[in-house]
């Protein structure tokens, strides 16, 4: 199959852990017989420095034109630490997002088993955890109206979802559902806020007509606790864009580090495939970012937008093949892990290819 690749490293890690995903998809190409082509384009702080703008039109472009995307970071901490910055590299993110409709955002929450070892919560409690939430990803508070007032001293930005958004996230939540254990999450805060008063109705109108699933409804403040108590509980998490942003970074450490969630955004167009990790940019340039959450959106790449779940299988297996050979990048790293298995990004890739060419 020939399909063609829109490269978004965007900025710090992302250039180096992209950099990985790459290869590992011109080795599946090479082993598959497919052809896999490549672009690249400009996004956040990067696309700033070069542009002015953080989404530069030539990026939407390029994107639109391709067959899926594959996205590194965004983010620079001179921006952190200044509330009055107008441009920001987000900016480049969240206008990606909804400038492609990409509103279903999925992060798989699994644990390989050789990485127990490595979450800070007990292995009895995380060992078959296996959770696929649904993060609605175009609506909700980061696309609500905000302001301040003229003497600049109130601020606000709005809570707001449509019923056609929470139809269309629900849908999607329910049909993963139907593949798998059949049970759905619902999480929202309808005891206080009345955008999650019609996402819940909306949400148990949808389940009617899915009599087989299991459905519960969780408020976020007891889904968070429940989430690090008793991860096994989950199937499918389905929620709004805030909720969901802040849940997956903790759902995170179920997979032992961020640096193993890989996310798929997807719509009614071209899909894009990014790590849920951001820039980093403590780490950035030292060559130790893990590279694995990179190579993880790969296989949600081949696997979603491609139909090519055998290539996405190889690319999984040679990740537990890698992982169970002991070699480990620090973030997953632990006190057992000897000196000679500690890998750095590049020498993790390389260890992922010859897993694959083997
Ligand atoms: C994520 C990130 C983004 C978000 C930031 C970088 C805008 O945290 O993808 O989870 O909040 O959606
Ligand atoms: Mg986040």
């Amino acid at each position: 199959m020939k399909k063609h690749i829109v490269v978004i490293a965007g900025d710090g890690i992302g250039q180096e852990v992209t950099a990985v995903g790459k290869q590992v998809l011109d080795a599946i190409a090479k082993k598959y017989n497919h052809e896999f082509t490549y672009d690249t384009a400009l996004i956040g702080h990067a696309a700033i420095e070069a542009t002015g703008s953080p989404l530069p039109d030539e990026t939407i472009t390029k994107s639109k034109a391709s067959d899926a995307i594959l996205f590194g970071a965004v983010g620079h901490p001179k921006y952190d630490n200044d509330p009055s910055a107008k441009v920001r590299p987000e900016q480049g993110l969240l206008g990606i997002r909804k400038a492609l409709g990409l509103y279903a955002n999925l992060r798989p929450i699994k644990l390989f088993d050789e990485l127990l070892s490595a979450s800070s919560i007990k292995p009895e409690i995380l060992k078959g955890a296996d959770i696929l939430f649904f993060r609605e990803l175009t609506g909700d508070v980061y696309f609500g109206e905000r302001g301040r007032t003229d003497d600049g001293n109130t601020a606000y930005d709005t809570m707001i979802y449509s019923r056609y958004e929470v139809e269309r996230i629900a849908i999607k939540a329910f049909d993963a559902a139907m593949t798998r254990r059949k049970k759905l999450c619902s999480v929202d805060k309808a005891n206080v806020l009345e955008s999650s008063r019609l996402w819940r109705g909306v949400v148990q109108e949808i389940a009617t007509r899915y009599p087989e699933v299991e459905v519960e409804h969780q408020f976020v403040d007891a889904a968070a606790m429940l989430l690090i108590k008793d991860p096994k509980r989950f199937d499918v998490v389905v929620t709004g864009n805030l909720f969901g942003d802040i849940l997956t970074d903790e759902a995170s450490q179920i997979a032992g580090s961020m640096g193993m969630l890989a996310s798929a955004s997807i719509g009614d167009t071209t899909g894009l495939y990014e790590p849920i990790h951001g820039s980093a940019h403590d780490i950035t340039g030292k060559g130790v970012a893990n590279p694995l959450a990179s190579v993880l959106s790969v296989a949600l790449m081949l696997d979603i937008s491609f139909g090519m779940k055998a290539e996405a299988d190889t690319v999984v297996n040679a990740i537990d093949a890698v992982l169970k050979a002991g070699f480990r990048t620090r973030d997953i790293a632990d006190v057992n892990t000897p000196a000679d298995k500690l890998l750095g990004t590049e020498q993790m890739g390389y260890q992922l290819l010859q897993q694959l060419i083997a």
